[in-house]
């Protein structure tokens, strides 16, 4: 059995139990926060939600990054340490090593909380890079990067596949800022946004017909069974997608077919869901190009360069310190 991609220490396993204990006893609006999708049954779902012909999310982002890595490589002074806030297993990240390292030896820190990922990621890149993966949240990890930069290195940040849509817009503004704040000048955030497009385009992109975002979204009530010992019957739960107009965001929610108790033992906790009641699980913001480039300027960044993909709407922004 993969025990990999569990929670493995109390502390962690107790924060999960916190967190699951604080959505599910709200008053109003039930959550769950979406980082715990990714255990290994979560991540696996993701990537093949990655492949999936209504997501075009991940194909643009990396059709974008091989046509920007030669030219982001020219922009740079050598020698360049490059730190990749949620790396996964790097799948994206090799055309960027590869053309950076055509130049001069390139020092690669992932971070990612996923062990499991890192150490794929570390094997992976080995070829390209000097890999010093960094089992830590992204502040942490990026810290520990800044402080191992040798003088004269600059320092490239990526965070990629618009991840940064997770978060609501004033806390991706801080998220900006913070990153900003371990740079000096020289160094840069290159960053993935995926752009509003058409609700035709769009909610099937969250809503694909083979179901498999509908069971990664449930999955995440089965490692609530799995992990907290609970006891939630997951047929009983419908997937949802909902277009937020105000926010620009698409929302999943996990519908209560039917009136419902809840319990889960190790987080000494039970609740009721009503009928028709939701437990919001993910937003996924999405941006206009110029917007993306507001917001860095915001956060002290000057926006030298912005690729869009044609096919899929998406961007890479290149934000200088
Ligand atoms: C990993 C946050 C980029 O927002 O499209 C995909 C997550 N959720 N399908 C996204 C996701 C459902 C994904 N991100």
């Amino acid at each position: 059995m993969q025990l990999s991609g569990l929670l493995k220490t109390n502390r962690e396993l107790s924060a999960f139990a916190d967190d699951v204990r604080e959505g599910l006893s709200q008053q109003g609006q039930k959550q769950l926060p979406c980082q715990y999708f990714y255990d290994d049954v979560g991540s696996a779902l993701y990537e093949a939600i990655t492949v999936l012909p209504e997501y075009g999310l991940t194909r643009a982002d990396t059709r974008l990054i091989r046509r920007l890595a030669p030219e982001l490589a020219e922009r740079f002074e050598v020698p360049v340490a490059v730190a990749e806030l949620g790396s996964g297993t790097g799948a994206k990240t090799w055309r960027i090593l590869e053309s950076l390292a055509r130049r001069a030896p390139v020092a690669y820190y992932p971070i990612d909380l996923s062990a499991s990922a890192l150490a794929r990621c570390a094997q992976e890149m080995a070829a390209f890079a000097d890999v010093h993966p960094i089992a830590e949240s992204y502040f942490n990890g990026l810290r520990q990067a800044v402080c191992a930069r040798l003088p004269g290195q600059s320092l490239l940040v990526l965070f990629l596949g618009s991840t940064i849509g997770n978060f609501v817009r004033i806390d991706a503004q801080d998220f900006l800022h913070q990153v900003r704040a371990c740079l000096m000048p020289g160094d840069a955030l290159l960053l993935g946004t995926d752009l509003v497009k058409p609700l035709a385009r769009l909610l099937p992109a969250y809503d694909d017909p083979a179901g498999v975002t509908a069971a990664f979204n449930r999955n995440l009530l089965a490692r609530i069974n799995r992990e907290l010992d609970g006891n939630f019957a997951l047929r009983n739960f419908a997937h949802e997608v909902r277009w937020n107009r105000l926010h620009r965001r698409i929302e999943m929610h996990l519908r209560s077919l039917k009136t419902q108790r809840v319990s889960i033992r190790a987080a000494g906790f039970e609740c009721e869901l009503r009928k028709d009641e939701t437990i919001w699980t993910e937003s996924c913001h999405k941006f206009h190009a110029e917007e993306v480039r507001e917001m860095a300027v915001a956060a002290g960044f000057d926006c030298p360069a912005q690729w869009l993909d044609e096919t899929w709407a998406f961007t890479e922004s290149l934000l200088t310190a």
